[in-house]
């Protein structure tokens, strides 16, 4: 089979959304993985950050009859396409290289589906993160905030002088983005459970949801007047290059960071958001593997799994991408500061029972229910409700999604 001009054993078609700079260089790590072993890459790219507009380009590629041979997938995303039967089974390589002993069970909760792997976890994401940039906070005497106020009284200040305090992009998984940790904040995590877990409509319409809301309105006055649309990269490159003081964002920012050349601690700064540490908000991107007649195209499959799942490779992939392996035996020997202070705080709150789904992300509810919450987050975010009136609707909108 080729793939251009070079002719492989076996290709894998792959369809995913990791189009920013740090995502690309992160991929190569996987590209030439699989090439080492002969297997082509037939690249399947669908830009927007979150992966909305690739699961609707997938939906539209199985209902033609032709599944992409793997797909980035999140979540509840992939009980949802394990339910519908296009999903293949990953058994044989699982117990082979036993993923069992080193995936968590809050992962394998999704990658399994009536007690089959069907996908392969390359990573773990957290959404409650901040992005620093160093040298404005130095040049503001910022020092790095810890609670909830230091945070607006930072944000403040940076707004006093002239830069923009908060670098965001305004599409509605990034505003969803930013609410994982804004509710933890106001509720903390038995609050978030209650909410966005256990869909709880009494706390989903709360005081303390209100308060939530409350505290997105203060993060809109922090934003530029331009940030209607924006990517999220975009927003990243906005702590980057010194414009922006700030950015709420998961942790592949740190992917931006690292491809434009910048060192944690020296350039830029990475710590949870105000008033949410000890708790994280997770999500892990899968490859899934759709259903093939074709025997070297499941080889090819198992191949990747296998690759994906090996201990180098989750080392050297999530070093570039600014996750954390998702084997829990993987050592941060290779990790920066960033990502060794990741592994330590997903090892504590999983402990501490304070690791949750990212709802932004699609691992704390299904689809229709993130989605409604989505559009009622993001319709206060640019002033079509307030506080009291958006949490009235965020209740009745995940009710109507049940
Ligand atoms: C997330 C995904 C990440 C990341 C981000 C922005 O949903 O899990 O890997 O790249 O979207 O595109």
């Amino acid at each position: 089979m080729s793939t251009g001009s070079v002719v492989h054993a076996a290709d894998v078609e792959v369809l995913h959304w990791w189009t920013s700079g740090g995502e690309a260089a992160a991929l190569n790590v996987l590209k030439e993985d699989l090439a080492s072993q002969d297997i082509g890459w037939v690249d399947m790219p669908v830009a927007g950050g979150g992966g909305e507009a690739a699961m609707t380009t997938l939906r539209a590629r199985v209902t033609a009859g032709d599944p992409p041979t793997a797909v980035q997938m999140l979540g509840f995303d992939i009980q949802d396409w394990a339910e519908q039967g296009t999903l293949g089974n990953l058994n044989d390589v699982a117990e082979a290289e036993g993923w069992a002993d080193v995936v968590p069970e809050a992962l394998q909760a999704f990658s399994k589906y009536d007690g089959n792997w069907i996908a392969a976890p390359v990573n773990v994401h957290s959404t409650n993160w901040v992005w620093a940039n160093k040298a404005i906070l130095d040049e503001l005497g910022i020092e790095q905030p810890t609670t909830w106020d230091e945070f607006v009284a930072a944000l403040q200040t940076v707004q006093d002088s002239g830069k923009v305090a908060l670098g965001h992009g305004g599409q509605a998984w990034q505003d969803a983005t930013i609410f994982d940790g804004v509710v933890i904040t106001a509720g903390g995590p038995e609050f978030y459970k209650q909410a966005f877990i256990d869909l709880d409509i009494d706390a989903l319409g709360s005081e303390t949801m209100v308060e939530a809301f409350n505290r997105m309105d203060t993060l809109r006055g922090f934003v530029d007047d331009n940030f209607s649309g924006r990517d999220w990269n975009l927003a990243s490159a906005m702590v980057i290059n010194g414009e922006a003081a700030f950015q709420l964002m998961g942790d592949w920012a740190k992917g931006e960071f690292l491809n434009a050349g910048k060192v944690p601690g020296e350039d830029f700064l990475c710590f949870r958001m105000p008033g949410t540490e000890g708790s994280v908000t997770f999500n892990s991107d899968q490859f899934a593997m759709f259903d093939v007649s074709d025997d070297d195209a499941k080889a090819a499959q198992a191949a990747m799994a296998a690759s994906i799942m090996s201990p180098t490779f989750q080392s050297a992939f999530n070093v570039v991408k600014g996750s954390v392996p998702a084997r829990t035996d993987v050592p941060d020997t290779d990790f920066d500061d960033c990502g060794k202070k990741g592994m330590v705080e997903l090892a504590e709150a999983a402990e501490a029972g304070t690791l949750m789904g990212s709802m932004a992300h699609g691992h704390a509810n299904r689809a229709a229910v993130k989605n409604a919450i989505y559009d009622v987050v993001t319709a206060h975010f640019n002033g079509e409700y307030d506080a009291e009136t958006a949490a009235e609707e965020l209740a009745n909108a995940v009710e109507g999604a049940m």
